[in-house]
């Protein structure tokens, strides 16, 4: 492991296969994303919709580095139950607080992995009529796609295999790594 656990002495080490991305890569990708957001939004006020929970890391920094105003709202969904793999089924837990109707709307994921999770909220969001809808992800799992969803931004392209930290979870655990690792399959 490149990187120690910071902040968490206490908490067992997760089994680590490998590191994808260092603290500093993925600060580094944040910042260049946010300059392309803030390039492609001037002038407007989006709102950033952020995917709880493994998203509001990469919110918290993404909008740190934005040069336009912008509002959040959040958003609780979840598919994986804690582990694995999806359940296939998407479960609305909590929905947004504001209206988004002829408002510009971007959603901040942290990984598309089969796509079923933001196929679904595109469509519920959609059907709400905002002026338009574009998606950012920090992490792209493309090759376990099942459904087509169009993403505007996408930080890194990972391999098909499962990820911790930076927001990602197995167990619920482990979103406090700073850094975005590849579990051992066998952990
Ligand atoms: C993760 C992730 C995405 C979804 C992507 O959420 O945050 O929302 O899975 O997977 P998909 O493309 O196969 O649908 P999860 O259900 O694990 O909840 P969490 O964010 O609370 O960990």
């Amino acid at each position: 492991m490149t990187e120690t656990l910071q902040g968490a002495s206490k908490m067992k080490e997760p089994d680590i296969e490998k590191v994808l991305f260092t603290g500093e890569e993925i600060q580094a990708r944040v910042k260049e994303l946010a300059l392309d957001i803030s390039r492609d939004y001037e002038g407007k006020v989006p709102i950033l919709i952020s995917v709880l929970k493994g998203g509001v890391l990469f919110l918290s920094d993404l909008m740190r580095e934005l040069t336009v105003l912008h509002e959040i709202d959040f958003m609780s969904v979840s598919s994986y139950d804690g582990g694995m793999d999806t359940t296939g089924v998407v479960r609305i837990l909590a929905d947004l607080s504001i209206n988004i109707e002829g408002k510009d709307v971007l959603i901040v994921e942290d990984i598309v992995d089969t796509g079923l999770t933001l196929d679904y909220i595109r469509h519920l969001l959609l059907g709400r009529h905002p002026k338009s809808l574009k998606i950012v992800t920090l992490l792209d799992k493309r090759e376990r796609r099942r459904v087509d969803v169009p993403i505007d931004y996408v930080g890194f392209v990972i391999p098909d295999a499962f990820v911790i930290g930076y927001g990602l979870d197995y167990q619920q655990k482990y979103r406090n790594l700073p850094y975005i690792a590849i579990m051992k399959s066998d952990a």
